[in-house]
Parts: C-alpha cells; sequence; structure tokens
C-alpha cells in the first residue's frame, strides 16, 4: 500500500500529506468510519472540538491495529475558547475525549475570529502548550492575511501550518504565496469543493477519464501536486478507499495548471474568515 508522503513543517515536525477528515460525522459513526479509514491506509485524521465527535475518533485509534504512534491527530479550539486559560482548558478536555497516551500532534486556532480580538490570546496559549510539550506543533484555521501576520510579529512563533478553504473552484493563490513567504504549510478543508459541482466539472471529468481515475481522485492529486495537505472527508467505505488511492495519481504540469484555472472568484463555499461572527 502506497503510504502518504509527508511535509515537514517549520519546526521539524513532519504530517502526512494526505489525511482524513471528519466534519459532520456523528460522534458514533466517527469511530467506524476512522477505522476504516486507517485501513485504507490514512495516518492523519482531523477532527476539532466543535465536530462534537473527537470520543469516536479516539475510539477509532484505541481499538485500531494500527498504533496511535503511527497516527497524525489535528484537533482545533473553538471560538468561544480562545482566552488564555480557557483555551488551554478545552485542550486538556479534548485530549481527554481523544483519550491519546502522546502529545497531540497538532492544535489549531478553529478561526480567527477578528471581531471578537482574542485570537492573539489563544495563539500566545497554543504557544504554551507547545512549550510545555503537550502539543508537538501549533497552527491556525481560517486567519486573513493580516492577522496572521500579526500573531507571527506580536510572538515571533510561526505557525506550521495555516488550514483554509482550498479547492479548485477557489484555489487561494495569493494567501498560498504569502504562506511560502512566511515559511507556512497550506491545509485545504472542503477540499472536493464538498462533493459539489467540481466533481462533475468537464475539465475534471477529462483529466479523469486519461487517467482512468474518478474526478474526486484528480481533485486529491491536483492538490498533492500544489503541495497542500489535503483532508477529503467521506463516510462511504469505497470512496475511503478510492480517495486514499490517489496517492498514485500524477497529474502533468498542464493538467495541474488546467484544475487551477478553474477558479472563480465566488468561489467560496463556507464564510469569509474576515467576517467570521459566530
Ligand atoms: N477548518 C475549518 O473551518 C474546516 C471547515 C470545513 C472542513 N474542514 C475539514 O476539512 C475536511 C474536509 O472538508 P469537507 O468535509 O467540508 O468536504 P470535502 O472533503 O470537500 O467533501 C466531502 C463530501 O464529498 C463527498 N465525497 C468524498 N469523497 C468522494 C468521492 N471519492 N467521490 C464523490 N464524493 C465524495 C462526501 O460524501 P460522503 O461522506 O457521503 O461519502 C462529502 O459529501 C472536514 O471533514 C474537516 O476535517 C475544516
Amino acid at each position: 500500500m502506497t503510504a502518504s508522503p509527508l511535509k515537514k513543517f517549520n519546526d521539524g515536525n513532519e504530517i502526512p500529506q494526505l489525511g482524513y477528515g471528519v466534519w459532520q460525522v456523528e460522534n458514533e459513526v466517527a469511530e467506524k468510519v476512522v477505522e476504516q479509514a486507517l485501513d485504507a491506509g490514512f495516518r492523519h485524521v482531523d477532527t476539532a472540538q466543535i465536530y462534537g465527535n473527537e470520543e469516536g475518533v479516539g475510539a477509532a485509534l484505541a481499538h485500531s491495529s494500527v498504533s496511535e504512534d503511527d497516527v497524525f491527530v489535528t484537533t482545533k479550539v473553538w471560538n468561544d475558547q480562545q482566552e488564555f486559560e480557557k483555551a488551554q482548558a478545552s485542550f486538556e478536555v479534548s485530549m481527554k475525549k481523544l483519550g491519546l497516551s502522546k502529545p497531540l500532534d497538532l492544535l489549531l486556532i478553529h478561526w480567527a475570529k477578528p471581531v471578537q480580538d482574542t485570537y492573539l490570546e489563544a495563539w500566545k496559549a497554543l504557544i504554551n502548550l507547545q512549550k510545555q510539550g503537550k502539543v508537538r506543533s501549533i497552527g491556525v484555521s481560517n486567519f486573513p492575511e493580516e492577522q496572521l501576520r500579526e500573531i507571527i510579529a506580536e510572538t515571533g512563533v510561526t505557525p506550521a501550518i495555516h488550514q483554509i478553504e482550498l479547492h479548485p473552484y477557489f484555489n487561494q493563490h495569493a494567501l498560498r504565496e504569502v504562506h511560502k513567504e512566511l515559511g507556512i504549510l497550506t491545509e485545504a478543508w472542503s477540499p472536493l469543493g464538498q462533493g459539489g459541482d467540481i466533481l462533475n466539472d468537464p475539465v475534471v471529468v477529462e483529466i479523469a477519464q486519461a487517467h482512468e481515475a474518478t474526478p474526486a481522485q484528480v481533485v486529491i492529486a491536483w492538490h498533492l501536486a500544489l503541495g497542500n495537505v489535503v483532508i477529503p472527508k467521506s463516510v462511504t467505505p469505497e470512496r475511503i478507499k478510492e480517495n486514499f488511492a490517489a496517492l498514485d495519481i500524477k497529474l502533468t504540469d498542464d493538467e495541474v495548471e488546467k484544475i487551477s484555472a478553474l477558479t472563480k472568484n465566488d468561489g467560496r463555499i463556507g464564510p469569509d474568515p474576515k467576517d467570521c461572527d459566530f
């Protein structure tokens, strides 16, 4: 079985480039599907406090024949837990739910939520958790460029990774360039555009036919070619296997460019991080 390539963080740690996301997966279902993902070859699971399935993810890790030491686990601090003490306390709750007997691999601030103005405190809390050895790597999600630069300037600590909405209809070229400049890995959420129109796009479908692959596999291969860390979600056993098998598909530069050119000004599916008010 092909193993996912690893990407190196600016702190020296490594993350499997292809991971498995569990947003909108019920806690009871999470245990079953994470075990299926591990069986398919995934060694990286992306959850969050707000997903309500950290226990299910932890149960899968506890029961799997794959050692937890071989699985990269990410969770995220929710928006109402960003104050310095709260963020650290909420991390301890997450760890209890996950039941890990190792430090967490990656902790992210889920949204900057500029209007609340506690993201800098939250970043300091994550820095503190990393200093204590409770978390191996720290990063952010859904930060506008301004707030991303601000937390670095204020603390001198650069996030290892930035998890952002990114798919062929919203390719985030400008922010990816900022990440390159700052030495931050880019992680794509909703990488398949939530299973929407992108999977029927004629350009993607044609490239898929050329590779005897599925459109979802081609979209995942596009992310891998761009260097994104990518975390497709599926609760369907065949799709879980199919998504992992995308590692075997190598697109040409021309194919990568054709897919990148599908981006649209209004291609965003989720909220704009600048306006986050939840
Ligand atoms: N940081 C953030 O704010 C944030 C926001 C959103 C997501 N995320 C993370 O990113 C992960 C992925 O994003 P996402 O869940 O929004 O969407 P996604 O991975 O882009 O798409 C998931 C959808 O695509 C379908 N799908 C999966 N594989 C497929 C395949 N091979 N062929 C056809 N359809 C397929 C799934 O259906 P079935 O499940 O029914 O198979 C599901 O409906 C999340 O699970 C979460 O970990 C983070």
